[in-house]
């Protein structure tokens, strides 16, 4: 087979973690799932064998797929499931994207065990914007529950409250020392004193921000979410679910043994003590010693920092470089001020519901709280099926409050659900201002846009101040992304062009808010032109 074709089968397989086993949904056996490798502008064409007893959607996330949401994989939006014992052939159109992404589940909470990273090398031929490090390394984290991941969700939706937490969080698939039965298989990264590392870290877990660091130890990030930035270095790096960070890591202490390590925040405080933290090893080769029982730690922050994420955000800045060109649009077509927050509905049908005051969890995205439809927006658009979707995603929230402060009224808690969807013209510059809330409870959104890498041209604390923040706009060099972190009680403006025409879900990264309606759709229509078009439906798209 050519380089660029995979073969994925969705099956079952026994994994062993904490002392328990259990059986896991898989690609291909493997936990964490097959790499896959590529170079910048391939289309990669993976077949999808459904060998499992679940239905299931895969998902390329970060890759633009332009012209063709057919491939992109979120349930009920661009596909319905793949169901047991069929076959999607999902063709992956890379385009200007270079560096680190990753596929996922993209139905139910499958992605809990259902991923794995895709590695896009620069063109043959051409170079990292950055000497050639020695060796390169995948960090996939994520999290574990002893529990049947199905079993979580049920008990989310029947209970209204909160997911359990996870029982070990993960560097690539192991707890690390720290957790029982977990230390013989600890991840180890043999280094050479001297040489420079790359890390392709990715955050893929369901609902955790991680601080990640290696104790004594900085790092160099030099690209975020397949886009180059200018050299960040930090003892620190923050990093939410969906994102990617591609850092330099140069050994050059005394030869000996170093943790790494990853561990969960809300809010700058640790969800988890410190030895709940996932845990791998650095071991420079020139040690004869065999590992003693406590090599140097990390230091996190510890409570109430709320700093270290907030400034490492701000910090980053594109490469904008010659080879390496940015396209800010400056002058914008249309503009949405969009809030994220948590709410929750009345629990009319079941009296015991575990949310606040008796009430059901619920999520929204300028107060309409996300409804899945039966069939996907994508063939609702495209065969013009009516009755799928509504177009009323609000440009602005339909109501005017004071976003951030303590105390809302509670009638601000109750969205309304909906299918809305924003239709957008090609070629429009959006900007887009996400606006987080103090409603219920004000936490981190990581907000992921299909589709499309974004400008982050702009974060800031508190309200958004529509007559001031836009004078500090960064239009030079903003990092690119495709996965931002809107601050709790702040916000964040990003920009994007909208050139590539299709279904596109916009949605918070952490699961449990996906699943509580923290969500919308953006449908680009085609252009005039035809490469401004979307492709024609692949003949084996699963039926709904
Ligand atoms: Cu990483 Cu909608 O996905
Ligand atoms: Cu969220």
């Amino acid at each position: 087979a050519s380089p660029n074709y995979y073969k994925f089968v969705i099956k079952e397989a026994w994994y062993t973690r904490l002392c328990y086993s259990k059986k896991i949904l898989t690609v291909n056996g493997q936990f964490p799932g097959p790499t896959m490798y590529a170079y910048k502008g391939q289309t990669i064409v993976v077949e999808v064998h459904n060998q499992a007893n679940d239905n299931i959607t895969l998902h390329w996330h970060g890759v633009k797929q332009p012209r063709n949401p057919w491939s992109d994989g979120p349930v009920y939006i661009t596909q319905c499931p793949i169901q047991p014992g069929k076959m999607f052939r999902q063709e992956i159109i890379l385009s200007d994207e270079e560096g680190t992404l990753w596929w996922h589940a993209h139905n139910s909470w499958l992605r809990a065990t259902v991923y794995g990273a895709m590695i896009i090398y620069p063109k043959p031929g051409t170079n990292y914007p950055f000497p050639r490090p020695y060796k390169e390394h995948v960090i996939i984290l994520g999290e574990w529950w002893k529990e049947d991941i199905k079993d979580v969700l049920q008990y989310v939706l029947e209970s209204g409250g909160q997911p359990s937490l996870s029982s070990a969080y993960l560097i690539n698939g192991q707890p690390g020392d720290f957790y029982e039965c977990s230390e013989n298989a600890t991840y180890e990264l043999n280094v050479k004193r001297g040489k420079t590392y790359m890390l392709r870290i990715i955050n893929a877990a369901l609902d955790e921000i991680f601080y990640y660091a290696i104790a004594n130890h900085s790092l160099t990030v030099v690209g975020t979410d397949a886009s180059y930035t200018k050299p960040l270095t930090r003892e620190i790096i923050s990093i939410t679910p969906g994102q990617t960070y591609d850092v330099l890591f140069h050994p050059n202490l005394t030869p000996g043994y170093y943790y790494m390590a990853a561990n969960a925040y809300v809010n700058g405080t640790l969800v988890k003590s410190l030895n709940a933290s996932a845990t791998a090893v650095v071991k420079y080769n020139e040690t004869s010693s065999s590992k003693p029982s406590n090599p140097p730690f990390p230091r996190f922050p510890l409570d109430n920092d709320t700093s270290t994420d907030f400034n490492f955000s701000r910090s980053l800045r594109s490469l904008a470089s010659k080879e390496h060109p940015i396209d800010v649009p400056k002058k914008v077509g249309s503009r949405l001020f969009t809030t994220v927050s948590m709410n929750s509905f009345p629990c009319d049908t079941n009296a015991t519901c575990e949310g606040p005051n008796g009430t059901r969890l619920a999520a929204s995205m300028s107060n309409i709280s996300f409804i899945d439809p039966s069939i996907d927006i994508l063939e609702a658009y495209y065969y013009n099926i009516k009755g799928v979707y509504g177009k009323n995603f609000p440009k602005f929230v339909p109501y005017v409050f004071d976003f951030t402060a303590e105390n809302q009224p509670s009638y601000l808690f109750t969205p309304k659900k909906g299918t809305e969807v924003r239709m957008y013209k090609y070629g429009t510059s959006v900007e887009m201002v996400l606006q987080g809330t103090s409603l219920l409870s004000s936490i981190d959104h990581p907000m992921h846009l299909h589709g499309y890498s974004f400008y982050v041209v702009g974060i800031g604390r508190g309200n958004f101040d529509k007559n001031k923040d836009p004078k500090n706009y960064n239009l030079v060099d903003p990092p690119i992304r495709n996965t931002v972190n809107v601050p709790n009680n702040g916000w964040v403006t990003i920009r994007f062009k909208t050139d590539n025409p299709g279904v596109w879900f916009v949605h918070c990264h952490v699961e449990a808010h996906v699943t509580w309606g923290m969500n919308t759709v953006f449908i680009v229509k085609d252009g005039n032109k035809s490469e401004e078009k979307m492709l024609p439906p692949p003949p084996d798209m699963p039926p709904c």
